[in-house]
């Protein structure tokens, strides 16, 4: 089976001073996961480190450098997923755990599917994963910006609501015997309400991998991801033998026809064909198939695309 890679760092309004972090943050997890591939490594393998290495760029909304809740902290949410036997495993809201796409590959080898918040970090704790202070994972970035949204939000006491920016990190992989995993990582909503949990970690929400059909990794405004069941929505499109770019293209339409909503998908089909689409002002995303000379990485703009919205 061809290999086949895509990754994303997030679909939101990507201003222009932190293009090339997010271009070079999605190549340098790509050629991470793609060194994986090559050496024979499982999906979830490729999936895992492309991840982990996005986390770990303070530049990018999971990890080190998240976005604030409306307290002040770092809440992450990952899930990883594989397509052979349909095994996945996630966390949320979890405030102390650098490499939460980790924690949740430990949680998918478990009997567990989903913990989350003090139950995760316990989880943790048993199996050996070094925990850190939640200050470790904030960014003087994400300081000034939630400083100045308290300044504004003093008041009223609310987190954010609905339209404020979602960006996750995610990958997708095909391997050589043919197996599927797709994973997303994420810090959610800036200035969140505590404990709020978007798409990122739930399965067939914000991640979806069968081996018959292929994978898919979502991102962007959580909420609406989550009514319209984004990732399995692609999927079961790529099932009724949609071509990949189609079946992503008309999975986020529904995303704006049903819901009004806003974000993207990355996917692979059981082939390892490429695609993506998006309604927000930009995706950040890189890819490389077997069959590609190069690996393509870009902060795609949405531009004239032809998505309608509602
Ligand atoms: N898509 C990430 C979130 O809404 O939490």
């Amino acid at each position: 089976m061809p290999l086949s890679l895509i990754v994303h760092g997030g679909a939101w309004d990507i201003p222009e001073e932190l293009v090339e972090a997010h271009d070079s943050g999605c190549r340098a997890a790509l050629l991470e996961g793609w060194s994986t591939l090559q050496a024979d490594g499982h999906a979830l393998d490729a999936v895992e480190v492309a991840i982990r290495k996005m986390e770990d760029n303070p530049a990018l909304n999971a990890g080190t450098g998240s976005v604030l809740n409306s307290e002040g902290k770092a809440q992450l949410d990952a899930s990883l997923m594989e397509g052979e036997s349909l095994k996945a495993g996630a966390v949320a809201a979890v405030e102390t755990v650098r490499n939460p796409i980790s924690l949740a590959r430990m949680v998918l080898q478990s009997e567990n599917v989903l913990l989350v918040a003090e139950g995760a970090v316990q989880f943790a704790r048993a199996a050996g994963m070094d925990e850190c202070r939640n200050e470790d994972l904030v960014v003087e970035r994400e300081v000034r910006l939630w400083k100045a949204w308290r300044r504004e939000h003093e008041s009223d006491g609310q987190g954010a609501s609905g339209l404020a920016a979602g960006d996750t990190v995610g990958a997708v992989a095909v391997d050589g015997r043919g197996n599927v995993a797709a994973g997303d990582s994420t810090g959610g909503r800036p200035f969140k309400h505590p404990g709020r949990v978007g798409d990122s970690p739930l399965i067939g929400c914000g991640v979806y991998a069968d081996n018959s059909v292929g994978g898919a990794a979502c991102t962007g405004w959580g909420e609406s991801i989550t009514r319209v069941v984004l990732a399995k929505t692609a999927l079961d499109l790529l099932g009724e033998g949609k071509p990949v770019k189609e079946a992503a293209e008309l999975a986020v339409q529904s995303l704006i026809d049903r819901v009004d909503g806003r974000g993207g998908v990355i996917m692979i089909d059981a082939t390892g064909n490429v695609g993506y689409a998006f309604n927000t002002a930009a995706l950040a995303c890189a890819y490389l198939r077997e069959d590609m000379s190069e690996p393509v990485a870009s902060v795609v703009r949405l531009g004239n695309r032809t998505l309608r919205t509602s």
